[in-house]
């Protein structure tokens, strides 16, 4: 069966494949759409601002095809996922990666807030893999990657909504593992810890945070993009050939499973 068979970890497999990655206009989503253009494969990534979509595209060049699309919306998001497949009529790669974590204090929530939360940070997972399953059957690299947090695992305050829905990533990861094993698709997920995107060290990250951070992690070194997306496409690749339906930490050892 294609997929099935174990491979060393190669950087020259992901030439030539189509990837489908929500969210890859900033932070980790940015880093592996970089990194997957470097090596050969044909991205397609989504965003609601296109400004820094089309900066990506100018930066990355012709492998890199950007579509503009609020994944709270279903319909835009099925449009994105049929460009994505109807260019070659397969998907290799999908990874589900786009979330949303506005600060939410429990007695000032709402269940708009909410819904907005869980309809990006979970809904959306469901109705992409749900228009690129057809695609991934007829692709090669038949992957999956759902990016989850550590947040939940924690059970960090002000999360509620944000964590209700990473932590629904779980099951949505497992049951979709079994609903396509059987075509040979591979569907897992990658959980970091807090890592140092552009927009944590600007909006979030305080000194003390990183203090708090460096003693509670095993590793003694704060984690970035370039931490996670070699997890990611460990996943995606032959080498994971015999994984199905786990979640994989990259936090530092902070949480250990
Ligand atoms: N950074 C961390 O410390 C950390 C820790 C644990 C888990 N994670 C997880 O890792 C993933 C990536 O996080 P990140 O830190 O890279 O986030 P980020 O820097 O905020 O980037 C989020 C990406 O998702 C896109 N996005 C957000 N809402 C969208 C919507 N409604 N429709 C379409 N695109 C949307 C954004 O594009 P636009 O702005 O163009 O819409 C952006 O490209 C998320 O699943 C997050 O939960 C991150």
């Amino acid at each position: 069966m294609t997929g099935s068979t174990p491979a060393l970890p190669s950087a020259d497999e992901f030439g030539g494949r189509v990837a489908v990655v929500t969210g890859g206009t900033a932070g980790l989503g940015r880093h592996l759409c970089a990194t997957l253009v470097s090596l050969g494969a044909e991205v397609f990534f989504c965003g609601r601002d296109s400004g820094s979509g089309r900066e990506c595209e100018e930066i990355w060049g012709a492998r890199a095809h950007f579509i503009r699309c609020d994944l709270a919306d279903a319909d835009q998001t099925r449009a994105f996922v049929q460009t994505a497949g109807e260019h070659r009529g397969s998907i290799d790669y999908l990874v589900n990666n786009a979330a949303i974590d506005p600060p939410m204090p429990f007695d000032e929530s709402d269940e708009e807030l909410f819904d907005r939360v869980v309809s990006v940070n979970l809904r959306s997972f469901f109705v992409v893999a749900r228009a690129a399953v057809d695609y991934l059957r007829r692709g090669t690299g038949k992957a999956v990657v759902n990016l989850g947090t550590t947040n939940y695992m924690l059970g960090l305050a002000e999360y509620t909504a944000y964590n209700s829905a990473k932590s629904g990533i779980v099951g949505f990861t497992r049951s979709l593992a079994r609903d396509l094993g059987a075509d040979g698709i591979r569907v897992n997920m990658v959980s970091p810890g807090w890592i140092m995107t552009e927009r944590q060290l600007a909006e979030k990250v305080t000194d003390e945070d990183r203090r708090d951070l460096l003693r509670d992690q095993a590793l003694k070194y704060l984690l970035d993009e370039s931490h996670v997306t070699p997890v990611t496409l460990f996943l995606l690749s032959g080498a994971a050939a015999g994984i199905a339906g786990q979640n994989i930490v990259v936090d530092g050892g902070k949480v250990m499973q």
